[in-house]
């Protein structure tokens, strides 16, 4: 197998973003853009990824963290896409493999769509490209081929005549490239283009006009091709996710009864036979058993696992809490830092009171408990199996500690 790294470019101003946290930090489905794009290249077994940051570099550090297979690398000025590619130079100009290079807001890459460029790239080929043909090819680089086919070159959207403008087939700026051939083409790409720019997408003229072999694959589905650069394509980028998120879930024998109404985050794990009914927002690490019923309206945070054949009905909430077996909560209440064990009936708009105003504290609720309707259970409190609470208790530690006493 032949030595291959990767270059993120996560470095930009991000302008049509309007935002003070980096572009790449945004979430889709519950995780940050850049996150689903170092998925794709760990993957296919890339050696070390190169993520090139700018003035939001601490931001972006701290959300990674340092990982044995991460290089950061800093770009001062934000001045292109090939700038930013020139600028990871000093640790590879003595590489000798193929340098995957893509872009940190494109979080709908998948994996499949690299080994195909892996598998396409052989022989001569210098550089081998990923392209998709969209409807609306706005913004998008044009892929410039000749008649036979054979591709030109990529002129930016800003760049095109009115004749390119039509060109439908676009650049997701997915690339694999021999390194060498790479490192000594950005070296000499011009910032001649209305943003006056170092455009990555020159290397590939400068590398065609010397005989080099560059191949244009067009392997990218047009809804994996989409580069996220405002809030309102953050939010297309997220439904699409989401329906792939559903989908699987779906192929994994959960019912979601209205995908369009639904939202479930990305790292939610939830189990066959379980129905999800309409208006349910499952937002975090979520792990749901089997035979389970939820919503409709339900809310579902992070830290939550619930056991097989859990019902949670209207306005439950759950955080940071696990519900045995048969745990039934149907209509109106929050369950938030606790551990309920089997069989245990939490009656309409009961709830655990979990904060004092200071910190948040732990409730304990044995197996086969009744909770009537319109109990608090104030936290921290450990409730025993089978304990029966009448409808509109407020539970204490010490009225079940005095209670327990008369016993
Ligand atoms: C880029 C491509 C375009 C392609 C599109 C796909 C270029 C010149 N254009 O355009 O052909 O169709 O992606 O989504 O490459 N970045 C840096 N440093 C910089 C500038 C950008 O790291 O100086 C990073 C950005 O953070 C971003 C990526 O490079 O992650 C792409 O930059 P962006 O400005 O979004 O390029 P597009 O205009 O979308
Ligand atoms: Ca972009």
């Amino acid at each position: 197998m032949a030595d291959r790294v990767a270059i993120i470019l996560a470095a930009g101003i991000s302008q049509r973003m309007n935002t003070q946290l980096a572009k790449v930090l945004h979430e889709v489905c519950g995780r940050p853009m850049l996150a689903y794009v170092l998925d794709a290249c760990r993957q296919v077994g890339v050696a070390r990824i190169h993520i090139v940051v700018g003035y939001t570099a601490e931001q972006v550090k701290e959300r990674f963290g340092d990982s044995e297979d991460i290089v950061w690398v800093r770009q001062e000025e934000q001045r292109g896409t090939g700038h930013a590619v020139l600028c990871c130079k000093e640790h590879l100009k003595d590489f000798e493999g193929e340098t995957l290079v893509l872009c940190g807001d494109g979080p709908l890459i998948r994996a499949e769509t690299l080994k195909t460029l892996i598998g396409k790239h052989q022989g001569e080929t210098a550089v081998t490209l990923a392209t998709a043909v969209l409807d609306d090819p706005t913004g998008y680089g044009r892929i410039i081929r000749d008649a036979y086919g054979n591709i030109e070159g990529i002129v930016e959207h800003s760049d095109c005549t009115s004749e390119q403008l039509a060109i439908r087939e676009v650049n997701p700026s997915y690339y694999l490239f021999n390194n060498k051939v790479l490192f000594e083409a950005v070296e000499k790409v011009r910032p001649d283009n209305v943003k006056k720019e170092y455009y990555l997408t020159d290397a590939l003229s400068v590398i065609i006009a010397t005989g080099h072999k560059v191949t244009a694959v067009t392997a990218v589905r047009p809804e994996e091709a989409m580069g996220v650069n405002s809030r309102a394509q953050l939010c297309v980028a997220s439904k699409i996710m989401q329906h792939r998120i559903q989908q699987e879930l779906m192929d994994n024998g959960v019912t979601i009864v209205d995908p369009d109404n639904t939202w479930i985050d990305v790292r939610a794990q939830i189990g066959q036979d379980t129905v999800i009914e309409p208006f349910t927002y499952i937002h975090g690490e979520v792990k749901i058993g089997r035979g389970c019923r939820i919503g409709p309206f339900a809310y579902l945070r992070s830290g939550t696992a619930l056991k097989d054949d859990v019902v949670l009905g209207v306005f439950a909430e759950v955080k940071n809490s696990t519900l045995g077996r048969g745990v039934r909560a149907r209509h109106q209440s929050y369950i938030g830092d606790a551990a309920v064990g089997q069989n245990v009936n939490i009656g309409a708009g009961s709830i655990t009171a979990n904060f004092d105003g200071e910190k948040v504290n732990q409730t304990n609720i044995g197996d086969n408990c009744y909770i009537g309707s319109g109990s608090i259970l104030i936290a921290p409190l450990e409730l025993k199996d089978g304990t029966h609470i009448n409808a509109g208790t407020v539970v204490s530690q010490e009225d079940v500690d005095k209670f327990g006493r008369k016993d």
